[in-house]
């Protein structure tokens, strides 16, 4: 397929990411899991300061940020955001500022995605709150941006999951355009993706291009920030927005997609014991490293539906790994038991 017949060709788009991210068969984690035989789609893989799924949507923003003429990006999230990582990188390797508004209160140990933060050259503010919908945010990256432009950097906000929502779901688009060519190749035709749900934009991008492309596989997104009845209006919202942004006929609808919010535990950034058993499952019989914020608690649901019988059969499901490892550094004394 080229450049010109991919669903996102309308996009603007740079190089950030190594790409594809490979799909392969996971037999030993398969075994233990008791149902049907798990892939894992290895976003983690992509490249861009130690990977994850926000290195392929950067791909998108930034060239955005640079057709609109930006020399800066402002974005906001927690102070451990991998988001936030991917971007204090693509924006040094673009040769643009970035400002990170941050929640927290700038005294949180220097570890994980913030130590690189700092590391990419970031220019950091913080905001004591835990909540990605308060209100003070948004007044808060307003006075970044004015603050920026009076310095002389013609400067663009990147809001996920507001203002750049709709441009972020399209970018993700391209993750599931990319696992539908991969199934064909491998000629699997997956009962289910999982994966974590923390804006949804990637359940919304991922959704959308499996219906645009007619194909059955359930995407199951396991929620590790809100109630399910909070996240499916916003992804059904925000995939509708971006098919009319890529100009697709198709529109997503609530049934289309199951989210799954069982495995909140006590609350985003929260180590649940779910989650860590199944970071160290993962571990143990793959290798693989998961994070206890997003990917953990995304391979703790997905183990619960295969015990609970929900995918047996011979047809496999497809964990998409989304990265998160330098959250794991952050986060060694309430993960690092030893066994
Ligand atoms: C490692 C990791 N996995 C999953 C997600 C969730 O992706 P989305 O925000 O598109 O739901 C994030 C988002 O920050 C993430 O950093």
């Amino acid at each position: 397929m080229n450049d010109g017949q991919r669903l996102t060709a309308g996009l603007p788009r740079v190089r950030l990411a190594h790409l594809p991210t490979p799909l392969e068969p996971a037999p030993r984690l398969s075994a233990q899991a008791g149902g049907a035989p798990v892939w894992f789609k290895r976003e983690d893989l992509s490249g861009l300061a130690l990977g994850g799924n926000k290195a392929r949507q950067l791909e998108f923003l930034m060239a955005d940020a640079q057709a609109r003429g930006a020399q800066a990006v402002v974005t906001t999230a927690a102070v451990q955001s991998n988001f936030c990582r991917a971007c204090a990188a693509a924006g040094a390797m673009l040769g643009m500022h970035v400002g990170l508004l941050l929640r927290g209160t700038g005294t949180e140990e220097l570890q994980g995605n913030y130590l690189l933060d700092s590391l990419f050259g970031a220019e950091m503010r913080f905001i004591d709150t835990r909540d990605p919908y308060d209100p003070a945010i948004a007044p808060a990256l307003e006075r970044f941006v004015a603050d920026l432009r009076a310095r002389g950097l013609r400067t663009q906000v990147l809001h996920l999951p507001g203002a750049t929502g709709t441009l972020g779901a399209a970018a993700m688009v391209d993750t599931g355009e990319e696992m539908a060519r991969q199934f064909a190749e491998h000629a699997i035709a997956p009962q289910a993706v999982f994966l974590a749900a923390g804006s949804g934009l990637t359940v919304a991008g991922v959704a959308l291009a499996f219906k645009a492309l007619g194909l059955s596989t359930r995407v199951v997104g396991i929620s590790v920030q809100r109630p399910a009845g909070f996240m499916l209006p916003l992804i059904v919202e925000r995939a509708n927005a971006a098919a009319e942004l890529l100009g697709l006929s198709v529109r997503l609808q609530a049934a289309d997609i199951d989210i799954d919010d069982r495995h909140l535990g006590d609350g985003y950034g929260q180590v649940s014991a779910a989650g860590l058993q199944a970071m160290r499952l993962a571990g143990r019989t793959q290798g693989i490293v998961l994070d206890p914020v997003y990917t953990g608690k995304a391979m703790a649901g997905m183990l619960a539906q295969l015990r609970e019988g929900r995918f047996a059969g011979g047809a496999p499901v497809v964990f998409l790994h989304s990265g998160g490892a330098p959250g794991l550094f952050a986060q060694a004394a309430q993960c690092g038991v030893p066994a």
